[in-house]
């Protein structure tokens, strides 16, 4: 079953690849498409656009309909990379296993290439959302969904806080949960929305999707913090040892690598409950069981 689910996942992220190419914008030798360009197909783990897939599938439909969301998540997700590694944010130099947009095309044109990514993507949505035959609604809420994960009510409110977070001796729990809920947990919970959406889901599944996204979406940013005290350059692709150095207060900080550890297994065992559900649910689970040890 591994090896059909693994197969599976190649499946997914191949479908991506290839589509992230089709809605970007050409090359036409102008160096913003190319900064563009750079980012979106520098690789990734594309989990975003894989859940968007499967929580299609998990409802039933084929995925090709999600297709278009699955790839404006993608873009506003490099999107935030692009404007978190500059100077002013986390100041990184490396992203996916390359220098960062900045240091390749320099401020102006990261700063230029990410809004032009998130731009993008609600063009993708809507245009994309047409070809594939969603409705004026289900585009119309899938760009509320998206617009509100990466807005004030998500990434940029949690960009904020985390901010404001380095070097603070007042952070606590709470403040952790509502950065992590914010800048990491709303975008996996619209990636996985967006999937029901484009597959015309009912309200149980639906609310099943915002759940699920919400639990791997702060059991994925605690692991994200704790390969940034374990793991090295090669296996992340990105610097090691920034939430350190910026005197950044993270779970596994906060709590050390055990317990933060422990607490991404009881949030995943959660989100499983949430999945257990739905009879074809099974690649959902053993991505979930494999995002709590993963790597990079
Ligand atoms: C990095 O996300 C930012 C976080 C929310 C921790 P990913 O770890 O999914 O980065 P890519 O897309 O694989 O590069
Ligand atoms: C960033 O969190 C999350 C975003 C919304 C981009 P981090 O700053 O921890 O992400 P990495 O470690 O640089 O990928
Ligand atoms: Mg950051
Ligand atoms: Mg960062
Ligand atoms: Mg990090």
């Amino acid at each position: 079953m591994n090896s059909l689910y693994s197969q599976a996942e190649t499946e997914y992220r191949r479908q991506i690849e290839r589509a992230l190419d089709r809605f970007l914008p050409s090359r036409t030798g102008d160096v913003l498409t190319e900064s563009m360009r750079y980012s979106l197909l520098a690789g990734g783990k594309r989990l975003r656009p894989i859940m968007t897939l499967a929580w299609c599938r998990l409802c039933g439909q084929d995925q090709e309909v999600a297709l278009p969301a699955a790839v404006a998540v993608e873009m506003v997700h490099t999107y935030s990379l692009i404007h978190d590694d500059l100077p002013c944010m986390d100041d990184d130099v490396l992203r996916r296993g390359y220098p960062s947009n900045h240091v390749v095309y320099g401020e102006w044109t990261a700063l230029l290439a990410g809004s032009g990514l998130y731009n993008r993507a609600i063009e993708v949505l809507v245009d994309g959302g047409k070809h594939v035959g969603l409705s004026e609604l289900q585009i119309l809420d899938s760009v509320r969904i998206l617009c509100s994960a990466a807005g004030t009510d998500g990434i940029l409110t949690g960009q904020v806080l985390d901010m404001v977070n380095n070097g603070s001796t007042l952070v606590d729990a709470d403040y952790l949960e509502r950065v992590n809920e914010k800048k990491t947990a709303s975008m996996l919970c619209a990636a996985c929305l967006l999937g029901c959406i484009a597959a015309g889901a009912d309200s149980v599944v639906t609310e099943a999707s915002v759940q699920y996204g919400r639990l791997v979406g702060l059991a994925f940013q605690m692991r994200d913090d704790i390969l940034d005290i374990q793991s090295t350059a090669a296996d992340l692709g990105k610097t090691p040892g920034k939430d350190e150095r910026e005197q950044k207060v993270t779970f596994a900080r906060l709590w050390g690598i055990e317990r933060t550890q422990k607490e991404i297994v009881r949030l995943s065992r959660e989100a499983d409950a949430v999945l257990s559900k739905f009879p074809d649910s099974g690649f959902l689970r053993w991505l979930t069981a494999r995002l709590c040890e993963r790597n990079r």
